[in-house]
């Protein structure tokens, strides 16, 4: 029973079983991944060879970029695609065929690694199959960042949005302005509790990812045909890089904290030159740490205040002819998105920018509510649906008692996310689509691992099958999911029971 459901599955009695001598006759990076998935479980050792198991590239034209067949019958194993992201998926699939036990981190011997005959055809519904991990409110091991793409891959979700700045705490590592995580990294203190209750830990908080790390990272993530696509969240939720650099704010006599409360804070970028010239800098580094085409620049939530409030923000209007200060946040963005583009880049926002003068070419990710993803479609743009009221895997399942501290939204339990199609019914046909879905974790009340990984599963699974497109009856839904929790066991991830 696989997750997501493939397109076409049949499966009849009798199974092929591989054993140590087991070789692959596959591509060397698909020979390379099989080794790296399931040998660890099953210490077989997987050779090269004209062998049982064969992935074949070439064929499967018309299932597109990431689709595949998977044959397995009395002659072994036998997939095909058109591309290596195919290939990988149909070594996803192959993995879920096994028994549970091929999820294990360490050998588990005495086990028959037997797969049962089947016949799967299948092909992605949406190109971005995402998740968002916040690690700017709580800094997360990078080892668990390698959880998180594990856990992404095996659904056969291909994204990983990586949201690296906040006003806690900015966990990006720039040579050129050190500052930004020397100081910008860390805060004096966080909220004990609900940020309403007001109370207090003391417990200075931070940590950054240096560029090595985050290369390693995304070369992991490549290997499993994952792409991480880094944000840099600005002009707003840049409290912590203000305080590290108080020239960048719009008050720079002033100087502050790293911020130590949740919530949207006034404290946003000035409009300088030197300071679009400082945030150049900074995505000239990013863009040598992670190779993919897009790049998020955030632009939610950002209260013009300051920009009415002081001389920098008031200059910039009146030399562009503004009557709105909300007008320059599409001004900031254009000039990164300009500077970008010069690196053969493309930017990602969230919808705010949508009518604030957006790049033509950026692609929007609407989250505030399901209209956002068509009026960015009407405006003109390629769409990814992140809708609070569907995806925000941050809002926990259920308010009862016994659950843990959330933010307090929601509920959002599994049936709504599994009840999510991103297609709009009323899509202009102006040659612009949605070409995705994602799941959003923010983490002010998920500051450990272990209650992140509680608020992302079983729900990233629902995520899951709305991307690849074959959401369908939610109690046979539930049956497959029971089969995939034993899964999240033997990886030693925690998640939250079923209902
Ligand atoms: C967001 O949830 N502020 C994008």
């Amino acid at each position: 029973m696989l997750i997501p459901q493939p397109t076409s599955y049949a499966s009849r009695p009798g199974g092929w079983t591989l054993t140590a001598d087991t070789a692959v006759d596959a591509p060397a990076e698909i020979a390379a991944l099989l080794r790296e998935l399931l040998t660890p479980a099953t210490g077989l050792p997987l050779p090269d060879g004209p062998g049982e198991l064969r992935f074949t590239l070439g064929g499967a034209a018309h299932l597109g970029d990431e689709g595949y067949t998977l044959i397995v019958d009395e002659t072994g194993v036998h997939a095909t695609a058109a591309s290596l992201a195919g290939l990988r998926w149909a070594v996803q699939a192959l993995r879920q065929l096994l028994p549970v036990a091929a999820y294990a981190t360490e050998p588990v011997p005495g086990t028959a690694w037997t797969l049962p005959y089947v016949e799967i055809t299948d092909r992605p519904r949406y190109p971005w199959r995402g998740i968002m991990i916040d690690v700017g409110r709580w800094y997360k091991p990078m080892s668990w960042l390698y959880t998180v793409v594990d856990l992404i891959a095996m659904h056969r979700m291909n994204t990983l949005h990586l949201h690296l700045t906040e006003d806690q705490g900015w966990r990006f590592e720039v040579r050129r302005h050190p500052r930004l995580t020397s100081v910008g990294a860390w805060r004096a203190d966080s909220p004990v509790g609900h940020e309403h209750d007001g109370l207090r830990d003391d417990v200075p908080h931070g940590g950054f990812y240096t560029q090595d790390e985050l290369r390693d990272l995304v070369a992991y993530a490549a290997r499993r045909g994952v792409t991480v696509v880094p944000e840099i969240d600005l002009p707003g939720h840049t409290v912590a890089a203000v305080a590290a650099y108080p020239e960048l704010g719009n008050f720079p006599e002033v100087q502050h904290e790293v911020a130590t409360r949740w919530g949207i804070h006034d404290r946003v970028l000035n409009c300088d030159d030197a300071t679009v010239q400082v945030m150049r800098e900074v995505l000239d580094e990013l863009v040598d740490v992670f190779p993919g085409e897009l790049i998020h620049l955030g632009g939610d939530e950002v209260p013009p205040r300051e920009w009415l409030e002081g001389a920098s923000g008031r200059a910039r209007m009146a030399e562009l002819g503004l009557t709105d200060p909300e007008d320059l946040l599409g001004w900031w963005i254009n000039q990164l998105a300009d500077h970008l583009r010069g690196h053969g880049r493309r930017v990602v926002v969230w919808d705010e920018l949508v009518g604030r003068g957006v790049p033509k070419d950026a692609l929007i990710m609407a989250w505030r509510a399901q209209d956002r993803v068509v009026a960015a479609l009407r405006d003109g743009h390629d769409v990814v649906a992140t809708p609070q009221s569907h995806v925000y895997l941050d809002y926990n399942e259920s308010m009862a008692e016994g659950e843990p501290l959330s933010i307090g939204f929601g509920p959002t339990p599994l049936s709504t996310v599994y009840g999510y199609d991103p297609e709009p019914t009323d899509a202009p046909d102006n040659g612009h689509r949605v070409v995705g879905v994602q799941g959003n974790l923010w983490a002010e009340y998920l500051p450990t691992p272990a209650r992140a990984e509680y608020n992302l599963l079983p729900r990233l699974c629902a995520v899951a099958e709305a991307g690849w497109g074959t959401r369908g009856d939610e109690a046979e839904f539930r049956r497959r999911l029971a089969a995939q929790l034993p899964r999240f066991d033997a990886m030693g991830v925690t998640y939250r029971p079923l209902d």
